[in-house]
C-alpha cells in the first residue's frame, strides 16, 4: 500500500503539492490525472525519494519512505518514464538486466529473466534480446521500458506517462497489454497520464488533481457518473456518460439470445417477444440473424438470414463497444459471442441504459 498523508512540496516559491492525501491499495492501479503542472510527476518522485516532501508523509506499507535508504527503497519500486531512458550502448537484454545485475544476479539468470519478460510484454526474445534501443520503434522501446521496470520483480510500479509518446493505435494495444500483465502480476501501481480514456481503461481508482490539490478520487465510473464540481465536470467532458460505458464488460450485462438451428424452420410464434432471432450451426457458432420482417416464411432459418446483420461483440468487450456495434447495424441490439464465435447472449439498448445512472449530473 502507498499512502500520501497531508503531503506538501514546494520548489522555491512554486507550490507543486499542497496538502495532498490519497491511498493506493495493494495490487491496484491508481491513475493520477490532471492539467499540466498540477503535480503528478512530483508525486511519483516523492515515492521513490527522487524528491523529499516539505511536509507530510509518503508511506509504503505503513513505513515513511524517508526511513528507507533510497537504494533499498528503489529495489522494490519499478519506474517507467515517458522518454523510456534505455541506455543506448546496451542491448535490450542488458537494459532489462540492469537492476538484477546491481542485485548480484548472474548472467545466465539475467538472460533467462530477460527472456521471460520479453515474452510477457509480447516481444520475441530471440528477435529482440540483442537489439540496441535505436533499432526499436517507439512502442517497442516503451515495452522494453516496462520490462526493465519489472525485472527485479518489484511490488510497486511508478509509471509517468508511460505510453505518452506512442501513436493512438499502438497506445491502445500497450494499454491492453498492460491491463493483462497487471491482471497476472497484481503490482501496486501509480500511473500518470493526461489521457482520460487511458485513465478510464487502466485505473482501479482515479486521483484527479489540479494546481497541487486532489479534487476528486474514486473509481472511474464514480467520477464520470458524479463529478464533484464544475472543474471535474468540464475535465471529464460532456461525453462522460459514453466514456463511462467503457467501464462495463458485455459479459456482465448480456441477456439470453433467442436462437434457431440453421436447418430448422423459423416459427415466429415461438419468438413472439423478439425482434430478431439468431441462426447458429450444430456447435452454436453464430451464423447470422433473422429480423422479424416476414421473410421467415422461407424453408429454413439459414435461407431467411439477412447477410447484413452478422456483426457481433465479444463477451469481454465493453458496453461502449456494444453501443457502437448497435449503432452500426439496423437492429436495436447486438449478439454476443465467445472467443470461438459461439453465440452466448445479446445486448440491447435496455442493458446499456441499465448501466447508466438515471441522472448523470
Ligand atoms: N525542478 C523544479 N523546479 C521548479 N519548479 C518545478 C520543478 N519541477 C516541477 N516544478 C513545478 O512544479 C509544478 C508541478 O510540476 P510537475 O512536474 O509535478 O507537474 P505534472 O503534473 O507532472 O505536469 P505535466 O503534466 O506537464 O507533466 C509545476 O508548476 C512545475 O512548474
Ligand atoms: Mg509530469
Amino acid at each position: 500500500m502507498i499512502e500520501f498523508e497531508h503531503v506538501s512540496k514546494h520548489y522555491g516559491n512554486t507550490v507543486a503539492l499542497d496538502d495532498v492525501s490519497f491511498t493506493v491499495p495493494d495490487g491496484t492501479v491508481s491513475v493520477l490525472i490532471g492539467p499540466s503542472g498540477c503535480g503528478k510527476s512530483t508525486s511519483l518522485r516523492l515515492v521513490n525519494r527522487l524528491l523529499e516532501p516539505n511536509d507530510g508523509y509518503v508511506r509504503v506499507d505503513g513505513t515513511p519512505v524517508r526511513e528507507f535508504p533510497p537504494q533499498i527503497l528503489r529495489r522494490g519500486i519499478g519506474y517507467v518514464i515517458q522518454s523510456v531512458g534505455l541506455l543506448p550502448h546496451m542491448t535490450v537484454e542488458e537494459n532489462i538486466g540492469l537492476v538484477p545485475k546491481l542485485l548480484g544476479c548472474d548472467k545466465r539468470d539475467r538472460s533467462r529473466r530477460a527472456g521471460e519478460l520479453l515474452e510477457l510484454i509480447g516481444l520475441s526474445p530471440d528477435e529482440y534480446r540483442n537489439k540496441y534501443p535505436i533499432q526499436l520503434s517507439g512502442g517497442e522501446a516503451q515495452r522494453v521500458g516496462v520490462a526493465r521496470a519489472l525485472a527485479a520483480n518489484p511490488p510497486i510500479l511508478l509509471m509517468d506517462e508511460p505510453f505518452g509518446a506512442v501513436d493512438p493505435l499502438n497506445r491502445e494495444t500497450l494499454q491492453q497489454e498492460f491491463i493483462s500483465i497487471q491482471r497476472k502480476l497484481r503490482k501496486t501501481v501509480i500511473f500518470v497520464t493526461h489521457d482520460l480514456d487511458e485513465a478510464v481503461r487502466v485505473a482501479d481508482r482515479i486521483v484527479l488533481m489540479r494546481d497541487g490539490n486532489v479534487v476528486q478520487t474514486g473509481a472511474p465510473e464514480e467520477i464520470l457518473g458524479a463529478p464533484a464540481n464544475d472543474f471535474v465536470r468540464e475535465f471529464v467532458g460532456s461525453d462522460r456518460a459514453l466514456k463511462r460505458l467503457a467501464r462495463f464488460i458485455v459479459g456482465d450485462f448480456m441477456i439470453d439470445a433467442p436462437s434457431v438451428d440453421r436447418g430448422a424452420h423459423l416459427d415466429w410464434n415461438r419468438y413472439r417477444d423478439f425482434e430478431v432471432v439468431y441462426v447458429t450451426d450444430d456447435h452454436r457458432h453464430l451464423l447470422g440473424a433473422v429480423p422479424r420482417d416476414g421473410r421467415a416464411a422461407m424453408s429454413s432459418a439459414e435461407d431467411a438470414m439477412d447477410d447484413a446483420l452478422v456483426g457481433a461483440v465479444s463477451f469481454g468487450s465493453t458496453l461502449r463497444d456494444a453501443l457502437a456495434e448497435i449503432l452500426n447495424t439496423e437492429l436495436a441490439e447486438t449478439p454476443v459471442v465467445d472467443e470461438h464465435g459461439h453465440l452466448v447472449g445479446r445486448i440491447t439498448m435496455a442493458e446499456i441504459y441499465s448501466a447508466t445512472p438515471r441522472r448523470i449530473v
